[in-house]
């Protein structure tokens, strides 16, 4: 364990964090409203040693411990990306912090591109399975043959048990984790689509990955924020304004998904 990671532990101790059960990340615009009464601690990722702010706009770079039901978890809100030049230790370095904390479960909550032409803005997709299009070193991180790996269907059905009680509809589908920055041309949406999947972003799998190499239940929940071939245009600022409407639907299904997760 590196001092700057002992460091960051001591801090995060120092807040009053106590065992977590699991922890949930958030990206692109998406600052979820979390009752300020569940909320037991907060602290800003520029005071974490080792984790500076991600320092692109819609990124807050704020960790709260949020305290209701069964144990306590970590909401990461504001994540580090490939594209930015962060490695796979880097990204993942918070994943490895919760570990140590004691969390068992992570939850990536992203904003992402519709490639499915049946998909909507705003829709939720539960990832049921990902694809890493991210160079990440090390042999057993690539998905060799184009494989898909899978995240925990244990935790799918307890975020759609969440999301039935609160009316909230959630499809399902399959993420391709790609580089960026820039956005797909046609001819790779026709080509992700072919492969399998209906959902592209730049962000998780690096995190699902790691969680899962830390022996952690892992999944992914993404916010459309663009479909292909049917949104007009397409930006960072945009993609970061349609997250930002979704947000208080997505704050009120992780609030509930928490309070009854029991395991
Ligand atoms: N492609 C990749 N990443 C994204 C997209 C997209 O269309 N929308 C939001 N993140």
């Amino acid at each position: 364990m590196s001092d700057t990671f002992k460091n960051a532990m001591d801090v995060l101790k120092g807040i009053g964090t106590g065992k977590l059960t699991g922890c949930i990340s958030t990206g692109s615009g998406q600052a979820l409203p979390i009752d300020h009464s569940l909320v037991k601690s907060q602290i800003s990722y520029n005071e974490i040693p080792g984790l500076a702010d991600p320092g692109i706009p819609g990124h807050g770079g704020i960790l709260q411990i949020i305290s209701v039901g069964y144990g306590d978890w970590a909401l990461w809100t504001g994540r580090r990306h490939f594209y930015q030049g962060y490695s796979y230790e880097e990204i993942g370095y918070y994943i490895d912090l919760s570990r140590e904390l004691g969390a068992e479960n992570l939850i990536c909550i992203n904003a992402a591109g519709g490639l499915d032409r049946s998909l909507n803005m705003g829709d939720l997709v539960a990832i049921d399975k990902f694809k890493c299009f991210i160079p990440i070193p090390g042999t057993d991180r690539q998905v060799d043959g184009g494989q898909f790996r899978e995240t925990s269907p244990v935790i799918k059905e307890k975020l759609l048990e969440a999301g039935s009680s609160l009316g909230i509809n959630i499809k399902s589908g399959n993420y391709a984790g790609v580089p960026g920055p820039t956005y797909e041309t046609a001819a790779e949406v026709n080509w992700l689509l072919k492969l399998g999947c209906q959902v592209v972003g730049m962000s998780t799998v690096p995190e699902l990955i790691r969680a899962q190499e830390l022996g952690m239940t892992a999944f992914a929940l993404s916010a459309i924020a663009n479909v292909h071939g049917k949104s007009t245009s397409l930006s960072h600022e945009e993609v970061v304004k349609s997250a930002e409407t979704g947000v208080e639907r997505l704050g009120k299904l992780i609030t509930e998904f928490i309070r009854t997760f029991d395991m």
